[in-house]
């Protein structure tokens, strides 16, 4: 978790210097990617009602993570052309095999999955085509433009987006403390709108604009229910200064505006929606994540004052953060070079309030955790 908070720091600084697509890889692949995965490992098997996956699907995190560092050294290095495709091909084995994984688990459970886990093997199946597609272009180089565009759409929207939004619907109740009874059919009503507006999107940017747009709404129509319900439910969770609500909520926010940007782009072409995607939505969904998940994964178990305690500390002035990352989203959209560094500063913040969270954590002894 660390390493990718750090991962994200360091390449949002270095985006104002680096090469592009080396930084965004960072980022995404070395950064988000084995994240995702380790978070996938925890949850798949809370959602199938399981047990806890054996030391060697551990090292799947690690492999995606490989072909990640391929990928940018890919991009980094002079005659590594054939990094691409050997860390494409490494990303796409980690991730074809936790799909496989997560399907067999559903055979294996008793009774129906939580609705959930067809938003993670939808992301993931959308993260294998990503990397299919740069395969694909060493077959047909002609078609590069489309295969780029397709692999860029399927992962931001398709393996992040969906990963990202089923996770947040769930999460933001349990942050608030108060669980939303119909976030499971909610989650089974909208991953088709999703699903679909992810496609769309992919392959009219790819080949035929005007589905593209056809893509973007019907992914509106998930991403703008689930906000009107939280702004129902939780508005004063998510206008607070503290806590991990305001973060979790500014993602969706980033998220939506780095659609919009995405569109205006095709009419004012100084838009850049992948900047809002790295500063106004990764940074508040992981910080908000961590502020929640965190105190859990250090002391698993029947939580109690300790964790409420961690918890509490970590999600200090998380409010203030949320405003800034969203500003720093609108900005970086806009082209502005500030917005990638407020959002790495206001990362670094998070990241120094944690460390200092944990040590202060630490002293307290095992036997006050509950
Ligand atoms: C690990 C294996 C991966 C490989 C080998 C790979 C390869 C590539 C290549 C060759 C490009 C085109 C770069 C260019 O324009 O010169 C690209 C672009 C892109 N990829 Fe990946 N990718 C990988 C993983 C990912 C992941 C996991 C994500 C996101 C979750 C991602 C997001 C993007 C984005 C946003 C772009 C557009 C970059 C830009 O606008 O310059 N990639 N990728």
């Amino acid at each position: 978790m660390y390493l990718a908070l750090a991962a994200f720091v360091a390449a949002l600084l270095g985006s104002l210097h680096a090469g592009r697509a080396a930084v965004l890889h960072l980022i995404l692949a070395v950064g988000a990617m084995p994240l995702i995965f380790g978070a996938m490992l925890h949850f798949i098997p809370v959602l199938t009602r399981t047990r806890t996956p054996g030391a060697g699907l551990g090292s799947l995190p690690v492999l995606a993570l490989m072909g990640g560092a391929l990928a940018v050294a890919a991009f980094s290095l002079p005659g590594m052309t054939w990094g691409r495709y050997a860390g494409a091909c490494l990303a796409a084995a980690a991730a074809s095999a936790l799909l496989v994984w997560s399907r067999r688990r559903r055979t294996t459970m008793l009774g129906r999955p939580h609705p959930g886990l067809a938003w993670y093997e939808a992301a993931l199946a959308c993260l294998v085509c990503a990397l299919l597609a740069i395969l694909a272009s060493a077959l047909w180089p002609q078609q590069w433009v489309g295969l780029r565009r397709l692999h860029l759409h399927l992962n931001t929207l398709g393996f992040i987006g969906l990963t990202a939004t089923g996770t947040l619907a769930v999460l933001l109740p349990t942050v608030a403390g108060r669980p939303d009874p119909e976030v499971g059919p909610w989650l089974r009503r909208n991953l088709r709108w999703a699903l679909a507006g992810t496609v769309l999107v992919a392959v009219g940017a790819g080949w035929f604009s005007p589905l593209a747009w056809v893509g973007a709404v019907l992914w509106a129509i998930p991403s703008g229910r689930l906000g009107a319900r939280w702004l129902r439910l939780y508005r004063a969770e998510i206008f607070a200064w503290h806590g991990a609500a305001p973060l979790l909520a500014a993602a969706l926010a980033g998220f939506a505006l780095s659609m919009l940007f995405g569109a205006a782009a095709t009419v004012f072409p100084a838009s850049t929606p992948t900047s809002v995607f790295i500063a106004g939505f990764l940074p508040p969904l992981v910080s908000g994540a961590a502020t929640q998940l965190l105190p859990g994964w250090r002391r698993p178990g029947a939580q109690g004052d300790w964790h409420v305690g961690l918890r509490g500390r970590l999600g200090r002035f998380g409010g203030v953060r949320a405003a800034l990352f969203c500003m720093a989203g609108i900005a970086g959209g806009m082209g502005q070079e500030w917005g990638l560094l407020l959002s790495a500063v206001t990362l670094l913040w998070f990241i120094l309030q944690a460390v200092a969270a944990m040590v202060h954590a630490r002293a307290i002894p095992q036997e006050k955790a509950s």
